[in-house]
């Protein structure tokens, strides 16, 4: 399957009958190089609530009629606008067409764009073709990143490297040791100046526990 990444946390899968997208944070985000019109997708998974995760998830699920895959509370919001959403909570899974997703947990805030409670932010735990995808979303380290890495094999892991919000280069070396993925891939950082990360030096770290990295620009595509 092909993986996208087009900025931000805002991460595509593309399989041979699906087009997923986790976090699309489409306008405002000054890195991104996709448009909103004529974007296509069919299902959408917001990590948590914030602008620049949950994105233009309205737009995206009202253009394609497309499912929204989220935090109950995001969820309810979203089917109060008219749309369609899969209500899930922490440490759950569901098997889609696509193919299974549980939301894992993260540290972080969360609440939507207008100031509604979003519940708790998560990461996404996605199984896809038996191949395993883990976006980290917006999180600090933690321990129990460890267990996710235990208890399947990750095939490739998208985890925040720009600090201020999330974790910073250094924590996010030691939650690729816990994670233990077969490719990692920098992500949430230089989209503004606040997040300003240098993903050579989290590569070079990584490469010197053994693991693999690849920093993708916007528009690039991984192949797994
Ligand atoms: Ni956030």
């Amino acid at each position: 399957m092909k993986i996208k990444y087009h900025g931000h946390a805002f991460v595509h899968v593309n399989t041979d009958k699906h087009n997923i997208v986790l976090d699309p944070f489409i306008s405002g985000n000054p890195v991104c190089d996709v448009k909103l019109d004529g974007f296509k997708c069919d299902f959408i998974i917001p990590t948590h609530g914030h602008g620049d995760n949950f994105g233009d998830t309205l737009e995206l699920a009202k253009n394609n009629d497309a499912l929204i895959i989220a935090m109950n509370e995001i969820a309810i919001y979203c089917t109060n606008k008219g749309l369609k959403a899969h209500p899930m909570n922490t440490g759950g899974a569901f098997n889609f067409p696509f193919g299974r997703v549980k939301l894992t947990i993260a540290h972080h805030s969360s609440s939507l764009p207008d100031g509604t409670y979003a519940g708790d932010a998560h990461g996404v735990l996605m199984t896809i073709d038996g191949k395993n995808i883990y976006h980290a979303g917006d999180t600090a380290l933690f321990y129990d990143m460890k267990l996710i890495g235990e208890m399947q094999n990750i095939d490739c892991a998208f985890v925040p490297i720009g600090d201020d919000f999330t974790m910073g280069v250094d924590d996010a070396v030691k939650a690729v040791e816990f994670i233990n993925p077969g490719v990692v891939v920098p992500v949430h950082y230089n989209t503004f100046d606040i997040i300003k990360a240098d993903a050579q030096e989290f590569k070079r770290k990584v490469e010197s526990i053994g693991k693999k990295c690849v920093i993708m620009k916007p528009g690039d595509v991984l192949e797994i």
